[in-house]
């Protein structure tokens, strides 16, 4: 059985085998968790993205042989990359769905979960860190986030021992908090 703990803060100074960030599907980094992650993690971290990019299907070179393009890594799949200078072994990126009022979106966010915890077990990962994917850039309401985080992860065949969800500020803990209680 996973446990799952809650801490506040900045998730890039977690101590876990595995720290997940909240990615795009470009894997080249951005703002929120992604561009702390970068910023924190240093460039070896990039460097990888960059390879795992062109390894990615639907890559296909430009007409000129240049670097190859594609689609990137789709919404609700992750992989991993060292984890350069955070204290961690490895970052698991994965991709969180953008929210929609029109459309549920809901499994592929519960997908970002149970899929960076499938890789955490192909790493030998014992103990993970998460974000509150999806919960800012992306826009997805914070309590309905954290219940589809709680959810899945509680459901997750896993060999994981420990997921700690790392949130940003008290609004984040709360919702997350609620969902545990
Ligand atoms: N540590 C922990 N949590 C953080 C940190 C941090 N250093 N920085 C931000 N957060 C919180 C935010 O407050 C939010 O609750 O992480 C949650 C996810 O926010 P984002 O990082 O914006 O991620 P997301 O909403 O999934 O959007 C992803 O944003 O940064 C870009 O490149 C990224 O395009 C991608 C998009």
């Amino acid at each position: 059985m996973t446990s799952i703990t809650l801490a506040q803060g900045d998730i890039t100074r977690e101590s876990a085998d595995a720290i997940v960030n909240a990615a795009n599907s470009s894997l080249l980094g951005g703002g929120g968790v992604d561009g702390a992650i970068h910023r924190r993690g240093g460039p070896a971290i990039l460097a990888e993205c960059r390879a795992l990019r062109a390894s990615l299907p639907h890559s296909r070179l430009r007409s000129s042989g240049g670097t190859p393009i594609g689609k990137g890594l789709p919404t609700g799949r992750a992989v991993a990359t060292t984890a350069g200078d955070l204290d961690a072994r490895w970052v698991i990126h994965t991709v969180g769905p953008v929210w929609s009022a029109t459309e549920d979106r809901s499994g592929l966010l519960a997908s970002c979960y149970r899929e960076s915890l499938r890789v955490a077990d192909e790493l030998g990962a014992r103990t993970v860190a998460f974000p509150a994917i999806s919960t800012g850039v992306y826009r997805w309401p914070m309590r309905d986030a954290a219940r589809i985080a709680v959810e899945t992860v509680r459901a997750a065949q896993t060999g994981v021992e420990e997921v700690t969800f790392v949130l940003f500020d008290d609004r984040a803990y709360e919702a997350f908090a609620a969902q545990l209680r």
